[in-house]
């Protein structure tokens, strides 16, 4: 008998797991495949490997800019993939190093919930049944494949890849067509560009980066397509077939050979097959419904991570878990969605938190945007040849509070932790005056920006 059963061993369940069994709680995890789930198998973490290599390698072909040559400057697929694969298992061994250090039980294999009686929630896996009292469902997301005619069969042959797969290829493909310029279609897109690939991206939308502030979203395609990437905007996937992918554009049938097509059209919930239909937990599109305490619709069932369709961002998952684990030890807490950053690691990356300049105009609220260069920073100058980075901060117009940020440039991605205090702590910009940046630093900028206010 358990206290809690979390099912799923990715960054919401096993950190979930952690703080549990510091809370004294009884603590099983259950995880089917490898522990630290997608972000730390096939997502985040293996990409950003990838696209470090890329990164320096971009660096190394620009250096004459610095005043730095080489001979030449090459990128090794194979060895770049090899160090990602090591990278992983570091990080997956110490995942279970932590679990077993917390005292947190883990066990190997597919979870199904079987029903709900006096002693708590029953769970089978193989053969065997565990009982706990709570449970926590963190089943994670996989790629969303769409009804598309010839996708499914390409996905089965090879010739069509997800998120997963792609990490793993061999061979850089000659021509890689991307299906979908949000987040995984613009980051693998980068990599392959860097190691060689010619690299067309197909998205639907008018523009690529889906959520992103409409002016960085073009100072990124700019970058990109500077870079050698093509992209088909309003374009919409009609078929895949032998070696090529068709698409329609403006009323036009296309068609585009391909190597190998990458299919990165979103995510859904993983909610097949885990039982929830026993116990009766309320679904909506494929997503568990959670509150902002992380319950779902029975009373001791939590849900965190992408599996409630919300935010699928492993921040996102590792809070939601906190939150759950809190709530049921009795301290309340809630999570707060509009303080969650997001970051897109392409070269140069993209960092956004909370409303952007169109959101604020949808919703008619009170605020001012601000856009200003990178270049008032000295460092982002001297280490960024025809740098165009911007950063742009909404304010709230009556509390002169921090509504949104979004940036281009890079440590972007290490800046937006920052914006994200401010936020959550709701520092007015005078309070934000007194604060000392350190120089010389790209996040100086934030600091301009908040004196431009009035
Ligand atoms: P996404 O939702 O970011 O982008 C999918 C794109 O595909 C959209 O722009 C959509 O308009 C387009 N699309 C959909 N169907 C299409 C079709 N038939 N033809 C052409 N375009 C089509 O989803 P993505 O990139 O698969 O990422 C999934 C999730 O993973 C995201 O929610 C993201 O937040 C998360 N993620 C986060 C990362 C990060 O934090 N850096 C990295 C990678 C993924």
């Amino acid at each position: 008998m358990y206290d809690i059963i979390i099912i799923g061993g990715g960054p919401a369940g096993y950190n979930a797991a952690e703080r549990a069994a510091h809370n004294k709680l009884k603590t099983l995890l259950i995880e089917k495949k490898s522990l630290g789930g997608v972000c730390l198998n096939e997502g985040c973490i293996p990409t950003k490997t990838l696209l470090y290599s890329a990164k320096i390698y971009d660096y190394a072909k620009h250096g004459e800019e610095y005043g730095v040559t080489f001979k030449e400057a090459a990128i090794n697929h194979d060895f770049v993939i090899d160090r990602k694969n090591k990278v992983v298992k570091t990080l997956v061994a110490g995942v279970g190093a932590k679990m077993k250090k917390a005292g947190v039980e883990v066990i190997n294999g597919s979870a199904v919930i079987q029903n709900k009686d006096k002693d708590g929630f029953n769970v089978k896996v193989d053969e065997k049944i565990y009982t706990a009292k709570h449970l926590l469902i963190c089943t994670g997301s996989e790629a969303a494949v769409p009804p598309i005619p010839g996708l499914k069969e390409g996905i089965a042959s090879g010739f069509c890849l997800t998120n997963r797969e792609i990490l793993d290829l061999k061979e850089v493909p000659k021509q890689l067509a991307v299906i979908g310029g949000g987040v995984i279609g613009l980051e693998m897109a980068s990599y392959f560009n860097s190691v060689g690939s010619k690299v067309t991206v197909i998205e639907m939308l008018e523009h690529i980066g889906g959520f992103i502030d409409r002016e960085i979203s073009d100072i990124l395609y700019k970058n990109y397509v500077k870079k050698g990437i093509e992209f088909k905007l309003g374009a919409k996937v009609t078929g895949v077939k032998d070696n090529a992918v068709e698409y329609e554009l403006k009323g036009e049938k296309c068609e585009l050979a391909a190597d190998k097509i990458l299919v990165a059209t979103g995510r859904r919930a993983s909610t097949q097959n885990i039982g929830l239909e026993n116990i009766g937990v309320l679904t909506e599109k494929g997503a568990i419904v959670t509150d902002e305490y992380g319950r779902t619709s029975i009373a001791n069932v939590y849900a965190a991570g992408d599996v409630n369709g919300k935010s699928q961002l492993a921040h996102t998952a590792y809070r939601e878990g906190e939150v759950c684990i809190n709530n049921i030890t009795g301290k309340k807490d809630r999570i707060n969605y509009n303080t969650i950053p997001a970051v897109i690691y392409t070269n140069p990356e993209v960092a956004c938190i909370g409303e952007t300049a169109e959101s604020i105009q949808q919703k008619g609220l009170k605020a001012e945007v601000h856009s200003f260069t990178l270049k008032y920073s000295g460092r982002y100058i001297a280490e960024n040849e025809k740098g165009d980075g911007i950063a742009k901060i909404i304010i709230d117009s009556q509390n002169k509070t921090i509504l949104g940020l979004h940036m281009i440039g890079n440590y972007s991605s290490e800046i937006i932790y920052g914006v994200a205090v401010m936020m959550e702590t709701k520092l007015r910009v005078y309070d934000i005056q007194k604060i000392v940046f350190p120089h010389p630093t790209v996040c100086e900028v934030i600091r301009e920006g908040i004196f431009m206010i009035e």
